[in-house]
Order: C-alpha cells, then sequence, then structure tokens
C-alpha cells in the first residue's frame, strides 16, 4: 500500500482512501488492483500481463493506451545509475506516465503547479498514473529493485523534459516502507 508524504507540511498519509483523495486533488490517479489470478511476482512478463489483462485493458480503453509492456529493474540491471539519473531529475513528459508496480518499491515526486511537493512511495498492487505534462521525478529504494506493468499511448512521448528547477534537490529520495534497507557504502 503506497505511502504520501507531504515534506513541507510534515505530513503522511498511508490509509489508501486518503492517499488516493489527496492525490486525486492533484490530479494524480491512485489505485489498488487485485490480480485477477494469482500470479507470482517473478512469472515472465506474457504471464504478468495476462494475469492483469482485464485491468490493462480498462485502461487502455479510458486513457487511449495502446502498449503495455512490463519493465524489471534489479542492482544488476546494466547502466542502472544512467539510467536513474534521466529520471531523478524533474521532468514532464508528452504522454501519460502509468506504472502498476508488480513488486519492489520506488519513490515518485509529484510537483503540482499549484500546491506542495509530495512524496509517493509506491509497491506491490499500487496503480499511479501521472498525467502528461505533470511535473514529477523518480527514485528507486536503496534496494534497488521494481518490477513494473507501463503503458504507453506512443512510446516516443516517453522521453523525460527537464523544467531544470533544481526543486528536486530540496528533497531526499529515502523510502520509509517495510522493505527499506540502509545502504551499503559501497553500493552505487
Ligand atoms: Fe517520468
Amino acid at each position: 500500500m503506497a505511502t504520501l508524504r507531504i515534506p513541507d507540511e510534515g505530513r503522511t498519509l498511508i490509509d489508501a482512501e486518503a492517499v488516493a483523495s489527496y492525490l486525486r486533488g492533484a490530479g494524480i490517479e491512485y489505485e489498488r488492483w487485485e490480480a485477477a489470478r494469482p500470479v507470482a511476482d517473478d512469472a515472465p512478463s506474457d504471464e504478468i500481463l495476462r494475469a492483469y489483462t482485464e485491468e490493462i485493458e480498462r485502461l487502455k480503453a479510458r486513457g487511449g493506451y495502446v502498449t503495455a509492456d512490463v519493465i524489471d529493474v534489479t542492482p544488476q540491471t546494466p547502466a542502472l545509475e544512467t539510467m536513474l539519473a534521466k529520471f531523478n531529475r524533474e521532468h514532464w513528459h508528452d504522454e501519460d506516465e502509468v506504472r502498476f508496480i508488480v513488486r519492489g518499491r520506488g519513490l515518485f515526486h509529484i510537483h503540482p503547479r499549484e500546491g506542495k511537493v509530495m512524496a509517493l512511495e509506491v509497491e506491490a498492487g499500487d496503480l499511479i498514473r501521472v498525467p502528461r505534462g505533470t511535473w514529477h521525478w523518480f527514485d528507486l529504494c536503496a534496494d534497488r529493485r521494481i518490477r513494473a506493468i507501463r503503458l504507453f499511448q506512443d512510446i516516443s512521448g516517453w522521453t523525460p523534459r527537464y523544467t531544470e528547477s533544481g526543486v528536486d534537490k530540496r528533497y531526499e529520495p529515502v523510502c520509509f516502507g517495510p522493505a527499506y534497507l540502509p545502504q551499503a557504502p559501497d553500493q552505487g
């Protein structure tokens, strides 16, 4: 279940309905999904996609998404730091960023045009839809592991466009969830 923090107010929301409602106010959709049938979080990608067919089709119809895939990030992912560095600075996309977390955790910071920056820590079972144009950035948690279904309208629209505001530097990319592991000094 996601945790939402509003660091500037020292507030933390942990109740799913409260999280969803706060995010809705900023135009961000958040849902919990139950798999139509149980699927192991390390199952092959096509099995994962099959297990969530109903939800994926519903989202596709609603948001005009045409493709879905599964991204798998682990500490062994080649060029992991380079990849992460593309997304941990404030940016936006010309298309929605839609992620359903299958395994692992991650931290989305959302910066509404009006209102406080919020830090949404997502985990397995969480669906987030960040509409196109929303300022945001993303970090992995210390275990550097996430597996997620992604939906795309047009894969070329997903290039990050940076605000260069420097706002991201003001917020610690720290996760507080149960899977939080202090990072060993020799890990990147
Ligand atoms: Fe993004």
